[in-house]
């Protein structure tokens, strides 16, 4: 068994391991889970995530944990914390983020390890602000920050998607300790 970082009555959120290279494919290639993003991920560029991932989840202690069901071992996804790629006003900050494969969602997997994460981070790593940030048409993972209690900052262009597309305007959320 991996580093377990978080444990929650139904998940154990923790260091990616060998085992989550195939589902994880298989979600990244998945056009509904995609859905908000500009394409879906090739086999090669899901790899080369997960090996970012797990480096930096090794190097600070935190990342996007991989995501088990206690209750079958399976890998569903990730949640977690990261420093948000980009330069913007409200960067540099932690980001909260999360993505679950399909079969997974409707159970609240994804708010349970989430409300989680924003605890370690307030707790553990003593942030004092922790974003969250979606396409405003991905009302599923809005809703997530909705029932994180997150409070919901406005809207801004995302510097890393084209100018022009229809995915570049973004909702911006925040929870405070
Ligand atoms: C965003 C995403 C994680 C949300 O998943 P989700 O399953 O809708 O969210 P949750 O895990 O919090 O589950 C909430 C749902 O489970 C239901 N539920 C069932 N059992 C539950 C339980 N025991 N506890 C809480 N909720 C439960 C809730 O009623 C809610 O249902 P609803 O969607 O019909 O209102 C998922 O859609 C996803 O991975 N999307 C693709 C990736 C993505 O877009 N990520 C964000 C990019 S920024």
């Amino acid at each position: 068994m991996s580093d377990i970082y978080i444990e929650t009555p139904r998940l154990l959120l923790r260091q990616w391991q060998e085992s989550d290279a195939e589902p994880f494919i298989k979600l990244n290639a998945d056009p509904a889970v995609m859905e908000y993003f500009e394409s879906i991920r090739s086999r090669s560029e899901s790899l080369a995530q997960i090996n970012r991932i797990s480096t930096s989840i090794a190097q600070r202690g935190f990342g996007f944990f991989a995501i088990e069901r206690k209750d079958s071992g399976e890998f569903i996804g990730f949640t977690g914390l990261t420093m948000a790629p980009f330069e913007s006003w409200f960067t540099p900050c932690i980001e909260i983020g999360w993505r679950l494969s399909k079969e997974h969602w409707g159970h609240g997997f994804a708010t349970e390890a989430a409300a989680a994460c924003l605890k370690f981070g307030f707790e553990k790593l003593e942030a004092k602000k922790i974003y969250s940030f979606t396409s405003i048409y991905n009302k599923r993972s809005e809703q997530v920050m909705i029932r994180l209690c997150m409070r919901r900052e406005g809207e801004f262009d995302h510097p890393n998607v084209q100018k022009g597309h229809l995915l570049v305007r973004h909702v911006l959320y925040s929870a405070v300790p």
